[in-house]
């Protein structure tokens, strides 16, 4: 087989077969198949797609490249959560208990990131003493006795994703549906759980800006998880401003720990709710909607959920005094407010920039060894459709250094625009797709 012919294959809109798509991920990953030819056979997926059976070939091929997860010794059904990327997203750390407190369990595996904030794992770091290295047999056993555990990734999973999405990245060839579906689930196959919800984001900051180009993401998902042999549910949700009002690590956590509490109701709870349901219907324990959401709204307001929470942070090392008392959590020295130029309403909120706000302030990571300010971040004191009069605050900006707050808080003034007219939020949760 060649290299070139299957480029010109895929160019002139031709279908692969099983046997050159894994030869094609094999050579690639082994290093036989260089990244001018992957690069040139990403572009011609961009734009001549692939059907569905390719898209399941591709992502069972790059499924094979490394190592699976065992969960096995877990009793029960598995589920799993992932989200194509979200500017203040913190789900994970409110949607685990509140689901193990269910009875379903959760084995997650997390990431510390590039970008805005950090990842989970970065997050759950403003607990002193919180480790994510956990061996194998640890951490089955703390999902068996907990109901579930949050490890960073020690095993080889997908290499042939780590090099294609490098690649990616630098060839413009991140927005195709074929290689974000066959990227999300190679991962979320080998980490081995039953159920997987994905929450799959619509706007302008997410990779599938029109709504119809998510549901067709969603929908492509759903169906090569079923062919996989897993239930996938994909949520469809607006990313047309950020999740929550918290954008920052520990600041994160405190907003995760203020919902676990009962004390906020906004899009990151109604998401929790939303996905939860998804999980608690395919994992079998819930028989509709409306009793999972009860069963969900439940293990906050009985505060089992803010319990496990603190039993899952004392089961990793850390110390869990901070999940009754926050303000133990890392605290920025400097805050300053960012003040509305005019009075009105909030029309708009650019997440991608919200983000930027806390990658100056040192909360994100642009390179992956770079160290993160867990204290810096932002917290919104608006949302779109909020009514606001000139110089109320529209967010706070918490910063190491008087200059970063000055700063910051100019750059966070200017991802909102103000309108004169009452503005309707379109509906946050976009739709719910199933694999059938
Ligand atoms: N997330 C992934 O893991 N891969 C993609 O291609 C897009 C989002």
């Amino acid at each position: 087989m060649r290299m070139s012919d299957l480029i010109q294959k895929k160019r002139d809109g031709g279908v692969l077969d099983r046997r050159e798509i894994r030869w094609m991920i094999e050579g690639y990953t082994a290093g036989t198949i260089p990244d001018y030819q992957m690069s040139a056979m990403c572009m011609a997926i961009f734009y001549q797609g692939m059907d569905i059976q390719e898209t399941y070939e591709l992502t069972m091929a790059m499924l094979d490249s490394g190592d699976r997860i065992d969960l096995s010794g877990i009793s029960g059904v598995k589920a799993d959560k992932h989200s194509t990327g979200g500017v203040g997203d913190k789900t994970s750390l409110l949607l685990c208990p509140m689901v193990a407190c269910c009875g379903v369990k959760l084995a997650k595996l997390s990431g510390r990131g590039l970008g805005h904030t950090g990842g989970t794992i970065d997050k759950l770091e403003s607990f002193p003493g919180f480790s994510t290295a956990i061996a194998e047999d640890a951490f089955i056993r703390q999902v068996n006795e907990v109901g579930f555990a949050i490890a960073g990734q020690t095993a080889q999973l997908c290499p042939a994703d780590k090099k294609l999405y490098a690649l990616r990245d630098v060839t413009a060839t991140v927005a195709s549906r074929p290689l974000i579906v066959s990227s999300i689930l190679c991962k979320k196959l080998a980490a081995g759980a039953d159920v997987i919800v994905l929450d799959v984001k619509t706007g302008s900051g997410a990779f599938m800006q029109r709504e119809e180009d998510a549901f067709d993401l969603a929908r492509t998902l759903t169906e090569v998880g079923r062919m996989a042999g897993r239930k996938v549910v994909a949520v469809v949700t607006d990313m047309d401003e950020p999740l929550g009002n918290a954008v920052g690590n520990a600041l994160e956590v405190k907003e995760a720990l203020a919902a676990l509490r009962g004390e906020y109701r906004g899009d990151l709870l109604e998401l929790c709710l939303t996905l939860g349901t998804q999980i608690l219907r395919e994992g079998g324990v819930a028989s509709d909607d409306a009793s999972a959401r009860e069963m969900l709204e439940r293990t906050i307001s009985s505060g089992a959920a803010l319990e496990r929470f603190a039993a899952f942070v004392r089961a990793q090392g850390g110390d869990a005094s901070a999940v009754y008392d926050p303000s133990l959590l890392p605290q920025a020295p400097v805050t300053a407010e960012a003040p509305a130029p005019a009075g009105g309403y909030v029309g708009r909120i650019h997440a991608e920039d919200v983000g930027l706000v806390s990658m100056h302030l040192g909360g994100g990571r642009a390179a992956k060894d770079d160290d993160i300010d867990l204290a810096v971040g932002v917290v919104l004191k608006k949302k779109v459709g909020d009514a606001v009069a000139a110089g109320e605050s529209l967010g706070t900006v918490h910063a190491r250094t008087e200059e970063a707050a000055r700063r910051g808080a100019d750059m966070l003034r200017a991802c909102f625009e103000i309108v004169p007219e009452k503005v309707t939020r379109s509906p946050f949760i976009k739709g719910v797709v199933r694999g059938e």
